[in-house]
Parts: C-alpha cells; structure tokens; sequence
C-alpha cells in the first residue's frame, strides 16, 4: 500500500459488493445493501443508473458476463463463507468478531439493531481505516456502538496492542488482504492470532495459489510477478495449499476446512441463472484453535 493512501482494493471489493445488490441476479450470493454508502459520489450514481436501467430492461436485455465477474464472485462468497461461519461459530459460543484487513466491511453496520449485537474490533491499515471513518462522518453516520477500530500496519507493528486477551472463543476473518502481505508478515500475524485466541476460536481467510502455468514460457511468467509487483498495492504472496496449512499449523491453528474453489462454485454458485464461478486460483481456509500446549506451537 502506498503510504498515507487509502487502499483502492478496499474500495474496489466494496464497489462489487454494491454492484451485486444493484444489479446481481436473486438470490444474492452476498447482501451488502450497506457498503454502496462508503463510496465516492460518482460511483454511487453510476451504481443508482445502472439499476434503474436493469430494471427498465429486465427480461429483454442482459447484460454480458464482464472480466471483472469472476473477481467480483471470489469477493462475494469469501464473505458469505466467513458470515455463514461466523454464524456457526456464535451458536457454538464465539462472543466476539474480529475482522482484519477490515476494508469497507459493514458487518457493524448490518446488524446494528440486532437484540444483542456482537462486538465487532475492525483492525486495519492507518491510512484506510482513517479514511473509512472520515467517510462515516461526512455521510453523517454514527459508528454502530459495538465497534472498535484498532489500526495496524501487519509489515510494521506485530498486532500486540491491537487485539488484547479475550477469554472466550472469538471469530475472526481476514479477507482479501494475504496475497499483499509478505509470507513473514502473514506467519507472525498467524501466531499472533493464535496466542491471543482461546480454544474455541475460529479464524476464517483466503489466499491465492501459487499457478505455474504449465507450458507457458518461464520468461512470460517472471514478467507477470514483475507486473503484480509493481501494482499500486503490489501482490506479494502465493501459496500452495499444503504451504499454507503449513504455515498455519506451526501457528498454532487446526484445520477445520481447506474449501477449493470447486467447492465454492458447488456451495455458493451452484444453478444460477447468471453463471458467475470463482477463479481456479482463489482458496478458503477455515482454521481454528484447540486446547493444546503452547510448547507444542512451532515458529
Ligand atoms: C482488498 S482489501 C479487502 C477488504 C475486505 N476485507 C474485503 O474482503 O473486501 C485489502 C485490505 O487489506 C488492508 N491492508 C493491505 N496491506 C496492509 C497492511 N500492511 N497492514 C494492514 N492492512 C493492510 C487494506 O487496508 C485493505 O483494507
């Protein structure tokens, strides 16, 4: 991330979201009527024009599947996976959510007339996070009392100070931000995570899989890596899947489900009218922490 900016992808993630809600095929892979208020104006009234046109056209004209759709899928069911999971989680007693790399998340927001509202900490990057809550005030919101926003640079500062000791079993996901980070960013994060956790506590996120493709020229793929590196917020990290339950077992962590993206199109895709699949390289892992020595945790 570029310093003192808000992150882009954040609001690029958000921006789908909304799209979805106003022009996306029912049922909804994901609802989030609330993230359409944390965008600029102008894509606010593109979003308002395009579904008073969809709705002006519907049954006469569709609307081509875009190269954004896949992207747009993978956004929309990491978040109902984590949702579905956290709701799974609280009725097996999670008292607390946590969300890392938060971006425009509006989990808060949507339930907050709920009878007992979860608490919710919001953990992220300085300058999104300030961002995000100028924005609030200047849409005239009030943050939904059961928020707290902690910042944290994951390259910079470990997350001691962020995330204090919660004796109960807490949810936490973090979406859509690994495949910036370093590997040792994402390793000491993953431990942190853990020695702050009770057993009891799920941790949901995704990565991307390290694709070598076969058959096509070493050269061409070295100067792909050269392209994402070079991006706004450069892509960093890549995983094989058994390297990333690896790396989240020496954390500390269990694996509960490893969801390829073949499961995810089956779970959350599975007979819609409008074909949307999520891209062969885009993975979901469910972990969670069980009683278990300290000792027994390798770094
Ligand atoms: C693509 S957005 C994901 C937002 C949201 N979780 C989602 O799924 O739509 C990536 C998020 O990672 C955060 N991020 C990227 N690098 C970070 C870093 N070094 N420290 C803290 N947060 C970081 C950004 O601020 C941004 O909110």
């Amino acid at each position: 991330m570029r310093e003192g900016t808000p992150s882009q992808t954040a609001i690029a993630t958000a921006y789908l979201r909304a799209l979805h809600v106003a022009v996306g095929d029912t049922p909804y892979v994901f609802e989030d009527a609330a993230a359409a208020a944390y965008l600029p104006v102008y894509q606010r009234d593109y979003l308002r024009w395009l579904a008073d046109m969809a709705e002006r056209w519907r049954g006469v004209y569709r609307p081509r599947r875009h190269a954004a759709s896949n992207v747009g899928s993978q956004v929309l069911v990491r978040a109902r996976y984590a949702e579905d999971a956290l709701e799974a989680a609280v009725r097996r007693g999670c008292k607390r959510y946590v969300i890392l790399g938060a971006g425009l998340d509006t989990y808060a927001e949507r339930h907050v007339d709920d009878a007992a509202p979860l608490p919710v900490i919001e953990i992220d990057h300085p300058a999104t996070q300030e961002w995000k809550r100028a924005t609030l005030i200047d849409n005239g919101q009030t943050k939904p009392p059961a928020l707290t926003y902690r910042s944290v640079d994951f390259e910079r500062m470990p997350l001691e100070g962020a995330l204090d000791d919660f004796d109960a079993p807490q949810f936490i996901s973090w979406l859509g931000t690994t495949y910036y980070l370093t590997r040792s960013a994402i390793a000491t994060t993953l431990s942190e995570l853990s020695e702050h956790s009770a057993p009891g506590s799920e941790l949901v996120l995704d990565y991307w899989r390290e694709s070598r493709l076969p058959g096509v020229n070493p050269m061409f793929q070295w100067a792909a890596r050269m392209g994402m590196a070079l991006l706004p917020e450069p892509l960093r990290s890549f995983f094989d899947p058994q390297e990333m339950e690896q790396m989240a077992t020496n954390a500390g962590w269990h694996v509960r489900e490893h969801c390829a993206p073949v499961i995810q199109n089956a779970r959350y895709l599975a007979r819609r009218a409008d074909g949307l699949r999520v891209p062969s390289f885009a993975f979901l892992l469910h972990l969670e922490k069980t009683a278990m020595d300290s000792s027994e945790v390798t770094r």
